[in-house]
């Protein structure tokens, strides 16, 4: 019998249902060719189901997804629902609820792909930030004082547990070693100022990385590390840092790739279900015209099948989307690919079936 995947997939709002669609037709694909099946359960969670029935996502649709091998996210993000209602409900939810504690955002520039940065080859990208996922500023600890008056006090904290910490450095001392690249784990932070986060940051990198004698310490400021990865973005094999720092350092990462046309990203708890998704928003205005790039929920597919361990599934996809864009895309931008977005899964699924699987 032949091996069954339950995958939750949430299309979402905007075009996430158009770039999910893409990458599930590589998912099928490749699914045929390396002999596993994938059993598909769908959920309407986002921007329209909250405007009709005012609920973001239910209790037992949470239990029912923390039982599946993996998640597939298209977008959430509606323009008629005040920001933070479905970021909140949905997305910060299923990563806390999950305890998906790691954010692994591969930074990688594919030959053919336009950078920003002058001089820089796809030899000079290729890094991993592994973000952590479900504490520092995200947990929503503080609140107001005297709010709406001159008097008024605002209070956000940083949460940050020594067990949180540990598990989310030996995440990523782990996929350095696995890389196998320059051996050598970053840790970002900001020790000069956040004399407390980091100080439990630094102090467990180096007690954890103890165990990974074959892995490299390196630390730098989390604001010399946005200089570095457009200065020399070389420098870096695998980058780890905290929830606030990590979101704003990936999205600079997504920037040098390529933009977020290809850029993905998976919340993953290694040890349960995790959720792989393009790291681009819903794009309203690109909607529904056959013009986005589905090419980073291809590479979310993707890093999906290697979490399930189907690593020659998932470098046929890989060297698939290369193809594709060498031979067939003019630009990773909406709009002005030069194909649109359904030729685009065509052709990856395409070049899926060509690879040999043995
Ligand atoms: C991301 C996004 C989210 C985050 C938002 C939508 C809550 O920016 O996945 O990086 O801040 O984590
Ligand atoms: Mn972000």
């Amino acid at each position: 019998m032949k091996k069954t995947y339950h995958i939750g997939v949430i299309p979402g709002d905007g075009t996430g249902p158009e770039v999910v669609a893409e990458g599930l037709k590589v998912l099928s694909s490749v699914a045929d060719e390396a002999g596993f099946k994938c059993d598909l359960i769908r959920y309407d969670f986002g921007g329209e189901r909250y405007l009709k029935t005012g609920e973001t996502l239910p209790v037992s649709a949470v239990d029912e997804l923390g039982k599946m091998d993996a998640i597939l996210l298209g977008a959430i993000g509606h323009p008629e629902v005040k920001p933070g209602i479905l970021e909140k409900g949905i997305l910060l939810n299923l990563r806390f609820s999950l305890d998906l504690y790691v954010n692994l955002r591969p930074v990688k520039l594919y030959p053919g792909v336009d950078t920003p940065i002058k001089n820089k080859l796809p030899r000079d990208i290729d890094f991993d930030v592994v973000r952590e996922n479900t504490e520092g500023f995200y947990v929503g600890a503080g609140g107001f004082l005297k709010k709406g008056t001159r008097d008024e006090v605002a209070i956000q904290e940083s949460i940050n547990t020594r067990h949180g910490v540990e598990r989310c450095l030996r995440f990523a001392f782990e996929r350095c070693r696995k890389r196998n690249r320059r051996n050598q784990l970053t840790l970002c932070g900001k020790t000069n100022v956040l004399t407390y986060a980091f100080d439990l940051w630094e102090r467990t990198f180096h007690e954890v990385g103890g165990e990974y004698p074959d892995i490299q310490r390196d630390y730098a400021h989390v604001d010399a590390i946005c200089m570095w990865m457009i200065k020399n973005p070389e420098r870096f094999d695998v980058v780890v840092t905290d929830n606030m720092f990590g979101d704003i350092i990936t999205d600079l990462g997504a920037m040098i790739q390529g933009g977020m046309g290809i850029a993905a990203g998976g919340n993953i708890n290694p040890k349960g279900t995790a959720m792989f998704e393009p790291i681009g928003g819903s794009a309203p205005k690109y909607t529904g015209k056959n013009v986005i790039n589905p090419l980073a929920a291809i590479m979310a597919v993707q890093m999906m099948l290697s979490y399930l361990g189907e690593d020659l599934a998932a470098v046929s996809v890989e060297k698939a989307v290369e193809k594709v864009i060498r031979n067939h895309m003019k630009s990773m931008d909406a709009g002005k690919m030069g194909i649109g977005t359904r030729e685009v899964g065509d052709l990856v699924a395409k070049y899926v079936r060509e690879e040999s699987f043995c």
